[in-house]
C-alpha cells in the first residue's frame, strides 16, 4: 500500500518543476496544495523568487509561516500559473472542487491565470463527474429560496440531489473564508457538467460552486508508479 500523503507530495514535487525564477503563482488549498507550499517555500528560502496568491486563509497562514512571498490580485492581477488539487478529475480535465470550502477564492485565482496545473493523487480520477458531492457556496440571506432553486436546477438537468448544508466537525454551520454557507449536493453522475455549471450561476443566491470547467491546463496524477502528467503541457 502505499502513503497517500507521499503521493500527493510526488504529484506536487513534478509539479514544482514547472515554477519558473519570477513567475507570478496562484497557490491552492488542501492537503496536496499544502504538499505543493512546502516544497515551494525549501525553493524561495534557497533563492527563487517568486510571488503567490493564496486561495484560503489557511494557504496564507501557511506560505506566510514559511515566508513565502504573498501578493493580492488587486495588485497582482494576471498570474503566470496556478497550482492547486481537486476532489474529481474528469477525462476532459473538467473538475470538482470545494471539498475544503475554498471554491470561490480558487475558482477566481484560476481564472486569473494563464495555466492551471491540477495535481492529485490517482484516486481523483473519475469517468464522469458526480461520485464526490457537488459543493455550492451560497448567500446566507435566503437560503431556503436558493436551496429550493438550487433543487430544481439539479432536477432539470438530470441529476435530482440531495442538498445539505456543510457543517464543520464540532457540528457548527462552515462558513467560508467570504461569509458564505455551502451546500452539498450528492448529483450523481453529471451527464453534462458545462450545462449544469451554466444553470447554477444563474440561480440568484449562488454565490459559485465547485465545477471547474475548462480551467485545468493540465494535471499531475501520482500513483505508486510515479507522477504523470495527464494532459497536454
Ligand atoms: C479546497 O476547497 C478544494 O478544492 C481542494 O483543492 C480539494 O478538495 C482537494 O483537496 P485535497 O488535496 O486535500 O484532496
Amino acid at each position: 500500500m502505499s502513503d497517500p500523503e507521499a503521493l500527493k507530495r510526488d504529484a506536487a514535487a513534478k509539479a514544482l518543476s514547472f515554477v519558473e525564477d519570477g513567475m507570478r503563482l496562484g497557490l491552492g488549498t488542501g492537503s496536496t496544495a499544502k504538499h505543493f507550499v512546502d516544497l515551494l517555500a525549501e525553493r524561495v528560502a534557497g533563492g527563487l523568487k517568486v510571488v503567490g496568491v493564496p486561495t484560503s486563509e489557511v494557504t496564507r497562514a501557511q506560505a506566510e509561516r514559511l515566508k513565502v512571498p504573498l501578493t493580492t490580485l488587486d495588485e497582482t492581477p494576471e498570474l503566470d500559473l496556478t497550482i492547486d488539487g481537486a476532489d474529481e478529475i474528469d477525462p476532459a480535465l473538467n473538475l470538482i472542487k470545494g471539498g475544503g470550502g475554498a471554491l470561490l477564492r480558487e475558482k477566481i485565482v484560476a481564472a486569473a491565470s494563464a495555466r492551471m496545473i491540477v495535481i492529485a493523487d490517482a484516486s481523483k480520477q473519475v469517468p464522469a463527474l458526480g461520485r464526490f458531492p457537488l459543493p455550492i457556496e451560497v448567500n446566507m440571506f435566503g437560503l431556503e429560496a436558493t436551496r429550493r432553486a438550487i433543487a430544481g436546477v439539479l432536477a432539470a438537468a438530470g441529476c435530482p440531489a440531495a442538498l445539505t448544508v456543510r457543517n464543520k466537525p464540532d457540528g457548527h454551520v462552515f462558513v467560508t473564508d467570504g461569509g458564505h454557507i455551502i451546500l452539498d449536493a450528492a448529483c450523481g453522475r453529471i451527464a453534462d457538467p458545462a450545462a449544469l455549471a451554466a444553470r447554477l450561476h444563474a440561480v440568484p443566491g449562488v454565490v459559485e460552486h465547485g465545477l471547474f470547467i475548462g480551467l485545468a491546463s493540465f494535471a499531475i496524477i501520482a500513483s505508486p508508479g510515479g507522477a504523470e502528467v495527464v494532459g497536454r503541457v
